[in-house]
């Protein structure tokens, strides 16, 4: 598992390295925006490359071994806003948050816990008391409530999960708090939302503020901009939050233009905006960030299947990219956090090392018809489907018995048309898996990080960062070393690296000692090094070091270009 890591060290490390900074940094940054550096732009682009290949070009065989017919699509960031209007991003797109009174300043409900803490010791008969009413709350009375409980420190903390706040409850504390409490203190945890029993005051987070927040209530996400000159209400046009309603909005372009057949998909990448209240977390919840999304359109009575489907292989291909199983869980939502169309959702989680619990990496959703239905709505153009192959089928099956009696064939096929041909006429279901591409790409360099002691040249162990990529993902597939700049291996190395470089993103570094240049592509992630040496100039043999067993091995030049290629297949 990822360790818990010091995410401000890994961030130093990230922009240390060229893998990601913070945007417009010589200005002091600005919040939830995040650049990729040098690194960081290969390893994004590996990851979306995976992708396409793994999800468009190359699907695996559906649940019957069937091919699956998969499209691209690349759509416009900014389209009309009644597309936001029909997929409720405009009434709905909003998350429960609560503003600070004093400091003005805005809290996601969701992702603040109030902690209550009460003197264990200050009563031993109050906390017998306590103990034994502990889960039936809402029995009493405010006046009995704080009189068991007693609450010597009420604080609103910030933190993703419930648990994660009360493990740590000792954390929020102040130097001051816990000289005043020099016995034990024990807390309580309360989301901002399901506050039944006590209904005491919830101060903002900001403890230096002291000012009361508001009640929960709904602040949509939805970036705004204008289109034209004049900045008006009619001009009013959003960034979009999501790439999925490009799809939906052009399914019927695709399906007239490409004569696809159900069941089909169509896939996107592409950058998504969320004014977040609170970014976070390095690169996990940022305002503008890329999406790798897929609408899979099918026949109802089939959508089980392929929700199943689609969840079991969205979970392995995390896998088959280097991510362990152990830091995976795939979660079936709850009733009570299905959006009301969903008839099934599973996050795929991870297990990030800023965190306790694993949190979504991507969501499988199963959205029935509500996307279709509802731009069929707003638009007034059919998205309904035309099942022609079922349809013809069905008549040919029928008719059969009536080939020589054309006047009896053709009273039977009109009777059909009003009897059966409505139900070959539907709105597909949709199984959408949709997955972030930069917050994947966080979890691969949290999953890659990792720390070692190797010997140096002269036998003594030194501390080594190694990104350990898989080398289907790693920003730089090989370097390539000679082992002194003389005798021609420096010019034999540039000649492998000009051979390579057509095929994979190599480097060529002659700089510095051999130990030096290894760990520098170590903390790369760089899969192989490869050195020209005096036996390359004799038999031209090259040696090939792995970055994760050390091993070194001698092996023809001629060969190197296939050994990374076996390294890049999927699945390898
Ligand atoms: N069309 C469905 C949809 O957009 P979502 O769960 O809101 O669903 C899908 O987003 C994925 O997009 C998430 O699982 C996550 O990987 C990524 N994502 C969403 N909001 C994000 C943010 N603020 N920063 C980074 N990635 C985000």
């Amino acid at each position: 598992m990822p360790t818990k890591l010091d995410m401000a060290k890994f961030a130093k490390f990230c922009k240390d390295m060229g893998f990601i900074y913070q945007s417009s940094e010589i200005y002091g940054g600005i919040n939830g925006f995040w650049d990729y550096g040098p690194l960081g732009v290969e390893l994004k682009r590996n990851i979306k490359e995976a992708w396409w290949q793994d999800m468009v070009r190359n699907p695996p065989p559906g649940p019957d071994g069937q091919e699956i017919r998969m499209v691209g699509l690349d759509c416009s960031i900014i389209m009309n806003p009644q597309v936001w209007r029909a997929s409720g991003h405009a009434a709905g797109f909003s998350d429960p948050m609560v503003d600070c009174t004093k400091c003005k300043k805005r809290y996601r409900a969701d992702k603040l816990v109030q902690l209550i803490f009460y003197d264990r010791d200050e009563s031993q008969a109050r906390e017998e008391e306590f103990e034994k009413v502990r889960g039936k709350l809402t029995n009493f009375t405010q006046d009995e409530l704080v009189w068991l409980l007693a609450p010597v420190l009420n604080i609103t903390v910030e933190s993703d999960s419930r648990s994660e706040a009360y493990l740590n409850r000792e954390s929020f504390l102040t130097k001051s708090d816990k000289k005043l409490f020099k016995k034990t203190l024990w807390a309580l945890d309360y989301g901002m939302n399901d506050h039944p029993a006590i209904n005491l005051p919830k101060y903002c987070p900001d403890r230096t503020c002291g000012g009361t927040l508001t009640e929960p209530r709904a602040f949509n996400l939805m970036f705004q901009t204008y289109v034209g000159a004049v900045q008006s209400e009619e001009n009013v046009a959003y960034l979009r939050p999501e790439t999925a309603q490009g799809i939906f909005v052009n399914y019927k372009n695709v399906l007239d233009s490409s004569r696809l057949k159900l069941p089909f998909g169509i896939a996107q990448v592409g950058k998504a905006f969320r004014n977040e209240i609170n970014p976070r977390n390095f690169t996990f919840r940022s305002r503008e960030f890329e999406q790798m999304e897929i609408e899979f359109f099918c026949h109802p009575n089939e959508s089980r299947k392929w929700y199943e489907y689609w969840r079991e292989l969205r979970k392995k291909w995390y896998s088959t990219l280097g991510i362990k199983s152990d830091n995976l869980r795939p979660r079936e939502q709850g009733k009570e956090e299905l959006a009301h169309y969903s008839v099934g959702t599973t996050d795929i989680e991870y297990l990030f090392p800023f965190s306790d619990e694993p949190q979504e990496l991507e969501g499988v959703a199963h959205r029935g018809d509500f996307d279709l239905s509802a731009h069929a709505k707003h638009s007034g153009k059919d998205l309904s489907y035309f099942d022609e192959e079922g349809w013809n089928a069905l008549l040919q099956e029928k008719l059969a018995p009536f080939a020589s009696d054309k006047a009896k064939r053709e009273e039977e096929k009109k009777k059909l048309e009003q009897t059966e041909k409505a139900r070959f006429q539907f709105v597909p279901h949709v199984i959408e898996p949709s997955a972030g591409a930069d917050r994947f790409t966080l979890a691969v360099l949290c999953e890659a990080y990792s720390e070692d002691k190797q010997p140096d040249a002269k036998g003594n162990m030194e501390e080594r960062i190694v990104m350990r990529f898989h080398p289907r993902l790693a920003p730089i597939k090989a370097a390539i070393f000679p082992l002194v700049n003389k005798d021609g291996m420096d010019e034999k190395a540039k000649e492998l690296y000009r051979a390579l470089k057509p095929h994979f993103n190599v480097v060529y570094d002659q700089s510095g000692a051999i130990g030096r240049r290894y760990r520098r592509q170590d903390e790369a992630g760089t899969p192989f090094c490869i050195t020209v040496d005096g036996d390359t100039m004799k038999d031209g043999t090259v040696t090939i070091r792995d970055r994760d067993t050390l091993k070194q091995e001698r092996i023809p030049m001629s060969e190197v270009r296939a050994r990374i290629e076996a390294a890049l297949q999927p699945g390898a």
